[in-house]
This record gives structure tokens, C-alpha cells and sequence, in this order.
């Protein structure tokens, strides 16, 4: 019989909320900025709060400064997912920092794209805007993410902070995005309550990011049940910033018995300092999840992704 360790690490896996950005490890800040050593960049992967976590994410995307750097972090990352038998990943690619920072998103596409070519590991790309940015940037990210659909982009989301840039401004955005043929995901229920679970569903979210208040709503967790809505669960992330005090008080098993759809993954793994199969390990070992209950949530990356069109949907 495989061991505990090796059969998580066999299982075929895939990621669906993944930052390329979060993924750069200390020892490669170092060389893509050698006055960073990977000590500081390891201080700085520590958070007192969600807020310095995203202080802390525009430290890394300060030190991206030219495509060839988004192309060495996709490489990198790819091979860590590859060694986890990782076999497809959704990678979101914060398209609004990029342009925030005057820098091409199509140059770095074309990086990213070329970079990924080769690996065992299935790619698409999810463009992300910054919620608390302005309006017009978010419809810069959608209108370029839409322009790259034949290239692999597939969806577009908004991350950042949900307190500070509710759902209902991207309606229309969410709207035209869909009909340009993307796929919609965004992070909510992560730092605030069930009401942004509501609202990024209401706009048409097909996916949530996180979405951990929900277990807070027993009438939304019908309607995620009910709607095979999946919860893009990322257990080290919540505890790291915050969003949950011990990772003992994450709602993950709860989500999981009131039928609604999840998944495991890494949100940021370097500046969480985990991997997938790490996340599977924790559900295991402190959630008390079955090797079969992990096979199924493996299952779900799959069934979940956004490669094919949505169910009920046939392409035309
Ligand atoms: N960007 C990267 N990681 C994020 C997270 N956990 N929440 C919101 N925005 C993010
Ligand atoms: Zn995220």
C-alpha cells in the first residue's frame, strides 16, 4: 500500500486559484533583485494582517520588471507543480498591477505563453483585476483578456480587496466580459462576510475565490450546493493573513458536508510558503479528510476548470 505522504503526491492533481506573482520563491527574488536576499524576501512573506499581505504582494510585483522575469517565475513554477504531478493549472496573472505599473500585459503574455510551452502541466490563464482600482483599468484587463482568448486566456476575475471595490461596480464589466466568451471567477468571502459572496454571484461569478463566509449562511450554502457552485479554497492563505485566526476554525469541512462543490490550492505558494500537495496534507491530517474525499476533491479541479464551456452550454 502507498504511504500516506506518496499517495497525495501520486494523485493527479490541479490548481484553479494560483498567482503567478505569489509564486516567486526567496532564492529567486534574490537573483531578480540581488539587493534582496532571500532572508528579507522570507520577512517579508510574513503578514500581520491581509492588508500588509497585499503591501507585501506589491513588494514582489515591484521586483517583475521586464517580461523575461514573468517568464523565469513561470518556468520555476511550472517545474514545482510538475514534481507534485500537477497536470493543469488556471494561473492568474494580476493583469491590473501590470498595466498600474505602465508595463505592456500583452508583452508579458506573450513571455508567460512562451514560457509554459513544454511543460506537463496544462496551462490557461486567468487575467485578475484589482478591485480597489479604478473602474477603467478593470475594463483595460477584460477588453486585452478577451483579445487573448485563442491564447489561452480563459477567464477574468477580481482579487484585491473586497471591502474596498464591491461587486456590484463590475457589473456591467462582468457582463460584457461573458459575452466576449470569458469565463468569470472572483475572490470574495474571503476578509469580509456572506453579503460578497452574494454580490460576486449576482454579477455572474462562476466561481469563487476563497469564499469561506459562506459557512456563516446556511441559505448560501444551498444555493452553492444547489448550484454546484465551487469554493476555490486556499487553507494556508486564510491562516497566514489572517483571514482565519487557527487554521482548526476554517470552515473547510463544514463547506464540505453542506454539499457544496470545493477545491484545494495554493493562492500565493511561495509567499504562503506551501504547495498543493502540502494543502491536501492539511486537509488530511487536520480536517480528517479520507484518501477517497481528496481523490474527489482532486476530481473537482478538474471538472471545475474553466477549459470547456460551462454545463448546459454547447460551443458553437
Ligand atoms: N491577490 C493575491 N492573493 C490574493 C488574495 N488571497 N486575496 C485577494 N487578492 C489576492
Ligand atoms: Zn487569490
Amino acid at each position: 500500500m502507498a504511504g500516506m505522504g506518496e499517495f497525495l503526491q501520486r494523485l493527479e492533481k490541479a490548481e484553479l486559484h494560483l498567482h503567478l506573482e505569489g509564486s516567486v520563491e526567496p532564492e529567486t527574488m534574490a537573483e531578480l533583485d540581488p539587493s534582496v536576499s532571500p532572508e528579507e524576501c522570507l520577512a517579508r512573506y510574513q503578514y500581520s494582517s491581509f492588508a500588509a499581505f497585499l503591501k507585501s504582494y506589491e513588494w514582489v510585483t515591484r521586483r517583475l520588471r521586464a517580461p523575461e522575469d514573468y517568464a523565469l517565475i513561470t518556468r520555476r513554477l511550472l517545474e514545482r507543480l510538475a514534481r507534485q504531478n500537477v497536470r493543469y493549472a488556471e494561473i492568474c496573472l494580476s493583469a491590473g498591477i501590470i498595466l498600474w505599473r505602465k508595463q505592456d500585459p500583452a508583452a508579458v503574455h506573450e513571455a508567460v505563453r512562451a514560457a509554459a510551452l513544454g511543460s506537463t502541466v496544462e496551462v490557461r490563464w486567468i487575467w485578475d483585476a484589482v478591485r480597489q482600482f479604478p473602474l477603467e483599468d478593470a475594463r483595460r484587463v477584460a477588453a486585452m483578456a478577451a483579445e487573448r482568448i485563442r491564447e489561452g486566456v480563459v477567464a477574468f476575475g477580481i482579487g484585491g480587496d473586497e471591502a474596498r471595490g464591491p461587486a456590484p461596480l463590475f457589473r456591467d464589466l462582468f457582463a460584457s466580459a461573458r459575452r466576449a466568451g470569458l469565463r468569470l471567477t472572483a475572490h470574495a468571502g474571503e476578509t469580509t462576510g456572506p453579503a460578497s459572496i452574494r454580490e460576486a454571484l449576482d454579477i455572474g461569478a462562476e466561481r469563487i475565490g476563497h469564499g469561506i463566509a459562506a459557512a456563516e449562511d446556511p441559505a448560501l450554502l444551498e444555493h452553492l450546493r444547489d448550484n454546484q457552485i465551487p469554493l476555490e479554497i486556499c487553507l494556508s492563505s486564510n491562516l497566514a493573513t489572517g483571514a482565519v485566526q487557527r487554521i482548526e476554525d476554517h470552515p473547510v469541512r463544514r463547506l464540505f458536508e453542506a454539499g457544496v462543490p470545493i477545491v484545494l490550492n495554493t493562492d500565493d505558494p511561495a509567499m504562503f510558503r506551501t504547495s498543493l500537495t502540502r494543502e491536501f496534507e492539511i486537509a488530511q491530517n487536520v480536517f480528517g479528510f479520507t484518501d477517497a474525499e481528496l481523490a474527489g476533491i482532486a476530481a473537482n479541479a478538474f471538472r471545475y476548470s474553466f477549459r470547456g464551456e460551462p454545463d448546459g452550454h454547447t460551443a458553437s
